[in-house]
């Protein structure tokens, strides 16, 4: 790189921070008055005040690693420094009380829960099969026993509803405890798993969904999707974007900034122009790339011969130039159309080298993201947890 992109703002950072979520108390570290200090040189080395609970809890190394690789993301960042501290026992009581209080007000600005791990599949361009990862990965993460949200942010152009064989109706019901109707995400079950699934593919212009639905626009539509959709408990939400624009990213980054993309290209697609438009998009947005995925790799016949289709090695290229690890490169299968066209997306069940990839970037991602069970280890905290739960949670309210 020539000329190095400028630092952030403090107030940039802070915009960072509020994607970095303290899982065990359910809401965002600035929210939460442990992010204090942040100072920034002219050089684009970035320190940070974060207060802990308490100095042994054992979140922190993942609040650590978030902090950093989200503030890494901005190009104009060389280095990334917290300033740790602990907080006092009024202070600590405070944030206690706002646990307290999202823990009441159902937690998150929108409807997805707050633990949910939230994963955009986008790219540079349309028909490199981001709609097939989405697919895909979403049955292999339920293959592993998680509940998966799917939400078709291909406002025009969905393809869950084909994809996952889900076409069935969205029905809007009242749920108790929220004044408008809900929509309620078609269902399917995957092993021991649980697909949750909206998309405009699944609308119908009765009454009440079309009134929902008026004046739609392509912001809105997926803002109403975050929303107004009852997702109950979900490990995971993938989010099929649409191809090109902007306009839902940014969307996204504003709603829910705790977004990770993972970018598809293919291995033809010239890695320096996504890697531009990525980069791009994160110094505006602020939204983490968690990996890249080549899809349609190198085609291996049944004879073992392999056939660089569609070029190589632009998976890599664009993991390299943007920072991001390759998380697997797909190759081309008939397969893997079939499986979308007839609803039984391929990682499920299917043997092939791409079904294994797919599985295997799941496996990844199950593996990059704590636990509920490794949380619960911070003895200060869990005693305020348990009187939070007591306190606010009539049984059963809490989905
Ligand atoms: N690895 C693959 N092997 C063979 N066909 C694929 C593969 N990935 C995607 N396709 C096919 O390519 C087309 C475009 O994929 P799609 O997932 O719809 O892309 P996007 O959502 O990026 O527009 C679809 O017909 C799909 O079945
Ligand atoms: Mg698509």
């Amino acid at each position: 790189m020539t000329d190095r992109p400028a630092p952030p703002t403090a107030d940039d950072v802070r915009t960072m921070l509020r994607a970095v979520i303290d899982p065990e108390l359910g809401a965002n570290i600035v929210d939460l008055g442990m992010a204090g200090e942040v100072t920034v040189t002219p050089a684009g080395a970035v320190t940070i005040g974060i207060k802990l609970t308490i100095k042994g809890c054992p979140l922190r190394a993942q609040i650590k690693n978030d902090i950093e690789s989200r503030v890494e993301t901005h190009p104009g960042v060389t280095k990334v420094t917290i300033d740790w501290g602990e907080m006092t026992a009024t202070e600590r009581s405070e944030v206690m009380t706002k646990a307290r209080w999202n823990a009441r007000e159902g937690a998150s600005d929108t409807a997805v829960p707050i633990n949910a791990r939230v994963l955009a599949i986008a790219s540079g361009k349309g028909g490199v099969g981001k709609s097939s990862v989405t697919a895909n990965l979403a049955v292999a993460l339920a293959a592993h026993g998680r509940t998966v949200g799917v939400l078709d942010a291909d406002i025009w152009g969905f393809s869950m509803p084909r994809m996952l064989g889900m076409a069935e109706r969205l029905e809007a019901r009242r749920i108790e405890g929220h004044d408008k109707p809900r929509i309620i995400p078609n269902e399917r079950h995957v092993g021991a798993g649980l697909l949750k699934v909206v998309s405009t593919g699944m609308l119908v212009d009765d009454e009440s969904t079309a009134l929902m639905w008026r004046g739609l626009m392509l912001t809105k539509a997926v803002e109403q999707f975050l929303n107004d959709v009852h997702w109950g408990n979900l490990d995971f939400l993938l989010i099929d974007m649409p191809p090109g624009t902007g306009d839902v990213q940014m969307g996204l980054a504003r709603m829910l900034p705790r977004t990770d993309l993972i970018i598809v290209t293919t291995p033809a697609t010239s890695a320096q122009k996504v890697a531009i438009r990525a980069a791009d998009m994160a110094r505006r947005s602020f939204l983490r790339v968690a990996g890249v995925i080549e899809n349609m790799s190198a085609f291996t016949c049944e004879h073992d011969s392999t056939y660089p289709l569609f070029g190589e090695g632009g998976g890599a290229a664009l993991a390299a130039e943007i920072g991001a690890p390759l998380l697997g490169q797909v190759p081309i299968e008939p397969a893997v159309a079939r499986g979308s066209d007839n609803g039984e997306p391929i990682a499920a069940a299917g043997n092939s080298p791409a079904a294994k990839v797919f599985r295997d970037v799941a496996q990844q991602i199950i593996d990059s993201t704590v636990p509920a069970t490794e949380m619960a280890g911070c003895s200060a905290r869990s005693a305020d947890a348990v009187e939070v739960a007591i306190r606010t949670k009539p049984a059963g309210q809490r989905t």
